[in-house]
C-alpha cells in the first residue's frame, strides 16, 4: 500500500508552507504555498446514479467548492449523466466513455459510484492514470479483483481511499472508544445481528442488487458495512469463516410475480408494491432513462432471477481469538442492529433502533456492565445527516483535512476494504462447498493479530 499522504489546500498551506520556509525567505515560502493551494482538486466521478448524486456530487459543491472542482462526470446511461449534471449544478462534461474523461479532462481524483461489480475495473484505470481513488464500499465482489486492486496500488502509488462511513456514526465512534479503553478486559465473543426492514432490505430485491454477479450477494455488498465495522472495533484480522445462507422469501418463493411495479396487475394485493412516480427525483434519475439501457429502479421483489441470499448466517474466527456470530436479515418489520462484545472483564451491548415505524428515540443506548458490577447506560444523541452523520464526518475527513489527527483510525483504505470483503467472499464460498475458508488462502494478504496501521 502506498505511503503518500492525502494533501488538500488546506493542509497543504500548512505543511508545504512551514517545508518551504526552511529554505526561503518566509514571505516567498508563503506566497508559493499560497499559490500552488490555490489549484482546486479536479474530481471526476464514474456511476452517476443516485449516490453519486447527492453524498458525492450536489453535496460536495455546497461544502466543499473552495477546495475541490468538478472536471468530468461519467455513466454509461447518457441521459442519468445528464441528469446528475444538472441536478449537481455541475458546469464540468458529461461523458458516457471513462477513458476519453479521464484524458481530456486529467482529473486528481476519481469517485468509484458505480454498480459494484464495476468497482475495480475504474479504480484501476484511474490509478494507472496517475490519479487518487475514492471508492464507495464494497471495494469490489470477489478475490481475484480485489488482488487486482491491491496489485495495481502497488505499482501505481497512487492511493485509493474505501468509503467506510459507518465508522463515522457518533455511537460506533462511542463503542469503540470503550473498546480501546478496555472496560470490558480482551473481547473474546461478539454477537452481531443485523436487520434490514421490509422497505429498505426489500429495495435491494429490485434492482441490481438483486443479482450476484452485480453486487456479490449481500454478503459483500450490505455486509461489507458490518464486517469493517467488526475488523474496526477488534482490531485484528479474520483468518476462518463458515457460513449458512439461503433465499427463501424473495424471488422465486411467491406466487405472482411482473417485471416492475408500474403497471403491476396484482398492485393491490402485494404488500410490496412501490410507486417511484410519487418521487419526481426518482422519476428523473431512473425512470425517464429507462430507454437507454432497461434499468428498472421498481423492479418485482418476486422475480425468478433473484440469485442472492435472503437470510446469512455467519461463523467468524479473528486471528486474536475473538468468535464472532454474524447474521442478515432482510426482510423484519423494522430495522437495526443488535450487538455484544463479551470481555474477560463484561460485555459492551447496544440495540440500535434505525427506521422504526414507533418514535424514533433522540439517542442511542450503550449499556455497559461490569462483571460482578452494575449496568451503566451511555447515551450517544444522534446527529443530522445521512447515515447517522457519518457521510458528513467521512466528507470532512477526506476534504477539509486528511491531515488531521485519527485517534480512532476511522480513515479507511484498500487493506480495510480488502479485508471487509474478505470475509463476505469466503462466507459466500463457504455457503456453496458447506467448507470453512480460510481468508490467508483469499489473496497475498495474511491476517495479523493487531492490525497493521
Ligand atoms: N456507503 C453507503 O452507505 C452507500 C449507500 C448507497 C450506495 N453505496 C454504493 O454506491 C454505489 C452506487 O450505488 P447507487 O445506489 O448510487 O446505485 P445506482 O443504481 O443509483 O447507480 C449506479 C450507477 O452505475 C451506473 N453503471 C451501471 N453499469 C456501469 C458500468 N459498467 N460502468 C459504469 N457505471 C455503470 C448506472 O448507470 C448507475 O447510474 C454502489 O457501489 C453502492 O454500493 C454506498
Amino acid at each position: 500500500m502506498s505511503s503518500k499522504t492525502n494533501m488538500n489546500r488546506r493542509s497543504f498551506l500548512k505543511t508545504t508552507g512551514a517545508g518551504l520556509a526552511t529554505i526561503l525567505s518566509e514571505p516567498v515560502a508563503a506566497a508559493l504555498a499560497q499559490q500552488a493551494a490555490l489549484k482546486k482538486t479536479r474530481l471526476a466521478v464514474i456511476g452517476t446514479g443516485i449516490r453519486a448524486i447527492d453524498m458525492w456530487g450536489k453535496d460536495i459543491l455546497r461544502d466543499y467548492s473552495d477546495s475541490v472542482e468538478f472536471v468530468g462526470l461519467c455513466d454509461p446511461n447518457p441521459g442519468r449523466v445528464e441528469f446528475a449534471k444538472k441536478y449537481i449544478g455541475a458546469t464540468c462534461p458529461a461523458y458516457t466513455d471513462f477513458d476519453k474523461m479521464l484524458t481530456e479532462t486529467k482529473p486528481d481524483k476519481i469517485i468509484v459510484t458505480t454498480v459494484d461489480a464495476y468497482h475495480d475495473g475504474y479504480i484501476i484505470k484511474a490509478m494507472q492514470a496517475g490519479c487518487d481513488v475514492i471508492t464507495e464500499k464494497p471495494l469490489t465482489t470477489d478475490e481475484f479483483k480485489c488482488k487486482a486492486i491491491l496489485d495495481a496500488e502497488k505499482k501505481t502509488g497512487q492511493i485509493c481511499t474505501v468509503t467506510f462511513n459507518y465508522r463515522f456514526t457518533p455511537h460506533r465512534a462511542k463503542l469503540k472508544e470503550l473498546l480501546n479503553a478496555g472496560e470490558i478486559g480482551t473481547v473474546t465473543s461478539v454477537d452481531f445481528h443485523w436487520y434490514l426492514d421490509t422497505s429498505h432490505g426489500a429495495d435491494y430485491f429490485r434492482r441490481w442488487h438483486r443479482l450476484r454477479s452485480k453486487s456479490g450477494t449481500l454478503l459483500l455488498h450490505k455486509a461489507t458495512h458490518h464486517f469493517d465495522l467488526l475488523n474496526w472495533w477488534l482490531d485484528s484480522d479474520p483468518v476462518e469463516v463458515f457460513a449458512y445462507g439461503a433465499l427463501e422469501f424473495y424471488g422465486k418463493n411467491h406466487e405472482f410475480r411482473h417485471t416492475n411495479c408500474r403497471g403491476c396487475p396484482h398492485k393491490d394485493n402485494c404488500p410490496f408494491f412501490w410507486d417511484i412516480t410519487k418521487d419526481d427525483k426518482l422519476m428523473q434519475l431512473y425512470v425517464a432513462n429507462e430507454q437507454y439501457d432497461g434499468y428498472l429502479r421498481d423492479g418485482c421483489v418476486w422475480k425468478e432471477d433473484i440469485d442472492i441470499f435472503d437470510k446469512m448466517a455467519v461463523q467468524i474466527k479473528y486471528a486474536n481469538n475473538v468468535q464472532v456470530s454474524y447474521s442478515l436479515t432482510t426482510y423484519s418489520p423494522y430495522e437495526g442492529y443488535r450487538i455484544a462484545f463479551n470481555g474477560t472483564k463484561g460485555r459492551l451491548e447496544a440495540w440500535i433502533k434505525e427506521r422504526q415505524p414507533w418514535t424514533e428515540p433522540p439517542s442511542d443506548e450503550i449499556r455497559l456492565t461490569h462483571n460482578f458490577g452494575k449496568s451503566q447506560i451511555i447515551n450517544v444523541p444522534h446527529t443530522k445527516g445521512g447515515h447517522g452523520g457519518g457521510d458528513m464526518r467521512l466528507k470532512a475527513r477526506i476534504f477539509k483535512d486528511p491531515s488531521l489527527p485519527d485517534p480512532l483510525k476511522q480513515a479507511a483504505g484498500t487493506r480495510d476494504g480488502a479485508m471487509s470483503i474478505l470475509i463476505g467472499i469466503a462466507a459466500r464460498n463457504s455457503i456453496d462447498t458447506g467448507k470453512i475458508v480460510r481468508i490467508a488462502d483469499l489473496t497475498d494478504i495474511k491476517p495479523q493479530p493487531k492490525r497493521p496501521v
